[in-house]
This record gives structure tokens, sequence and C-alpha cells, in this order.
């Protein structure tokens, strides 16, 4: 039997001249972990299953995890993916195999929410226009009355989704003294309760929001769900802000109320398509506030990725259940339990 835990770290988490990717990435913790041993693989997308075979867990940056990356000797136990999105990994494969595959939300909860009230208060604040207006001097400063903001007192807050960072978001907005509401067919009802969210129709939460913030996942059935229909319904003093998936906005649809004045504005974190075509007429238009699917990307969510990796794997050292497991079947099957049992017993102490 094999005396250490081992644990890979996918190659993309240091740049070819072997220096870390993110430094903010803490190693520390599970180099010093008794029992542990560590290795970056040889940087590989897909990953394949012959730089694994040795291995009790990884930790996976951007590499795609297939069926091909599954390793025969059946030892992998834990997939942990650096971030909450998941569709670089075959999740059925995984499950097959008997993985666990761990995403974080602890680490990206604050991040992200977060970047929803920056893209609320810019936006409302006319924060980039008063920018430009300041770099024209004189002139700028002339037309300055013609930005005025909008107070948030009173205004409603709307969120499509109240998980972990929709909800997070409302937390933050508290101190605004704004009303909040968020339409999500599987809320949990005591978290809205708890944040004075009310929970409202798809077509209410368009109507009534001042600020609309779409925190749901990218799935069949939330595609393009803000679409131009919904778009319409919305008030021409309010914004739109994505940072959840581009597609769940029809961009298309976006675009035109935009151009056409029928909504104040939209603050995007995401985009349909990422990078965007240098030519998409979104990036001309100037009531929009644009990030690179990073404004969340701080040194606190990086560190608070790795930590919440590093903690699932050791978890899985300890023959303990991780946080944030995306295939919970795997959690159930009595392959699992011996495996941890195994574990525990070799590593608990
Ligand atoms: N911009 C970034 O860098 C970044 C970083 C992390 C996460 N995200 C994205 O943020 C989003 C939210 O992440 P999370 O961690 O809060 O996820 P989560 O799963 O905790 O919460 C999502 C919420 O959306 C709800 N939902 C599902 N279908 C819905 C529907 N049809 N209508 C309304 N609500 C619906 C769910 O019930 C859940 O409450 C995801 O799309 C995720 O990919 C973006």
């Amino acid at each position: 039997m094999a005396d250490k835990f081992r644990v890979a770290l996918s190659g993309d988490f240091r740049k070819p001249d072997g220096s870390p990717t993110y430094p903010d990435f803490d190693l520390a913790p599970l180099r010093d972990a008794p029992g542990v041993e560590m290795a970056f693989l040889e940087s590989q997308s897909p990953i394949r299953g012959e730089q694994l075979e040795d291995f009790d867990a990884l930790i996976l940056l951007a590499h795609r995890f297939g069926k091909e990356s599954v390793p025969k000797s059946g030892r992998l136990a834990v997939v942990a993916r650096f971030g909450v999105g998941y569709d670089t990994v075959d999740v059925p494969a995984c499950t097959d195999a008997g993985i666990a595959l761990v995403i974080t939300p602890d680490g990206v909860r604050r991040p992200v929410a977060v970047s929803i009230i920056t893209f609320m208060l810019a936006l409302t604040g006319k924060l980039m226009a008063k920018d430009r207006l300041t770099r024209e001097a004189a002139s700028g400063f002339a037309r300055r009355s013609d930005y005025m903001g909008v107070g948030l007192v009173g205004r409603t807050l709307g969120a499509l989704g109240i998980g972990n960072i929709g909800a997070e978001a409302f937390r933050l907005a508290k101190p605004f003294d704004m009303n909040f509401i968020a339409h999500d067919p599987y809320a949990d009802r005591k978290v809205a309760e708890e944040l004075g969210i009310e929970l409202v129709s798809l077509e209410d939460l368009f109507r009534r929001a001042d600020v609309l913030s779409v925190s749901c996942p990218l799935t069949p059935e939330t595609r393009h769900i803000v679409n131009a229909e919904r778009l319409a319904l919305m008030k021409p003093t309010a914004y739109l802000i994505n940072t959840a998936r581009g597609p769940i906005v029809d961009q298309k649809a976006l675009t035109k109320v935009l151009q056409e004045g029928r909504i104040a504005g939209a603050g995007l974190d995401v985009l349909e398509q990422e990078p965007p075509d240098p030519n998409d007429p979104i990036l001309k238009l100037d009531n929009v506030i644009l990030a690179p699917h990073a404004l969340c990307w701080t040194d606190q969510c990086f560190a608070g990725n790795g930590a919440a990796d590093v903690r699932a794997v050791l978890d899985v050292q300890h023959g303990r259940e991780p946080r944030g497991v995306v295939n919970r079947a795997v959690l159930a099957s009595d392959d699992w339990r011996r495996r941890l049992d195994d574990y525990r017993a070799r590593f608990a102490h």
C-alpha cells in the first residue's frame, strides 16, 4: 500500500519558467501537511490518465479533465477544481470512476458579490462617464450636471438567483437601504426570509428592479432567459448586471436596448463570446461597463480558492467528506466509504 497521500497540481499552476501562475495560492499548508506529497503535472490539456496513476487527489486549474484523464489504477479519489465552474470536467466520467469532483464556492462567494456591488455603485454613480469628463478638463467639468447619478435609498435591487453569490450580494447591499426582490425557483426560502428578500415572478423581477443582477447558473433553462421580451419589461432607468455566465443573456437583444437607450445601462463581467469579437457593437457603447470575466480576480479570491481546494484535499486524506462536492452520488457509494475508511485509518491520528 502506498504510504503517502499524493496530490497532483495541474501543469498550468506553473508558468513555463517554473514560477507559480498565481502566487496568492499558498501551497505551504499542502507541502507541509504530514503524510502528503505534492507534485506538478507536466502541462497537458486534456490531462492524460497515465499522468495520474499514482495520485490520490488532483487540484485542477484550467486544463480539461475528460474520460481520457481517468487513471486506470483506481487510486484517484478527488478532483478539486480551482473555482466553481466545471465545464472543463467530464462529470459523468468522474462519477463512473468513483472520483468526487469538488468546487470552491467559499472562495468565490465574497469576491463575486463584491463585483456585483462594484458594478451597481459604478453604474448608478456614473463613475465611468465622470472619469471621462474629468480627463477633458474644462469642457468636461462644464457638462457634469448632465451626468446626475442615481441614489440607492428605497430603490429596488433584484437578483435572478439567490444561491451562494446572489445571497451574498444582498448581504453586502444591506446598508444601502434598498428593497430586495429575487426570482429563483429553487431558492432556499429561509435565506430569502433572513435577508428580507421578496421572492417574485420572473416577469415582476424585470418590471420592478432598478438594478437587476444575474446570479444563476447557465443551464438549458437559463440560456437566454434574459431575452428581448423580458428586457422590454425593464424600466428605462434600470441597470442590468451579469457576473454569472454570458449566454444567460441574449447579448444581441441587450445591445439593442442599450443602443436605443431603453434601459439606463449594464455592467457585464461575462459575454456570450469570450474574448469578444473586436467588432462586437457592445464594445462601442458608453452606457456599459465591461470586465474580462475577471472583476472578482483579487489576491483574496485566488488565496480563497486555493485554501478551499487544499482543505478539501486534506479532508479526504483524513477520511472526512469534503465540502463543495458536485457529484454527490459518489459519496453514497460503498466504494467511496471504504476509501475514506482506509484514508482515515492511515492518516487521521
Ligand atoms: N464572474 C465570475 O468570475 C464568476 C465566478 C464564480 C461564479 N460565477 C457564476 O455565478 C453564478 C452563480 O454562482 P453561485 O456560486 O451563486 O451558484 P449557486 O449554485 O450557489 O446559486 C445559483 C442559484 O441560481 C438559482 N437558479 C437555478 N436556476 C434558476 C432559474 N431558472 N432562475 C433563477 N434562479 C435559478 C439556483 O436555485 C441557485 O439558488 C454561476 O453562473 C457561476 O458560474 C461567475
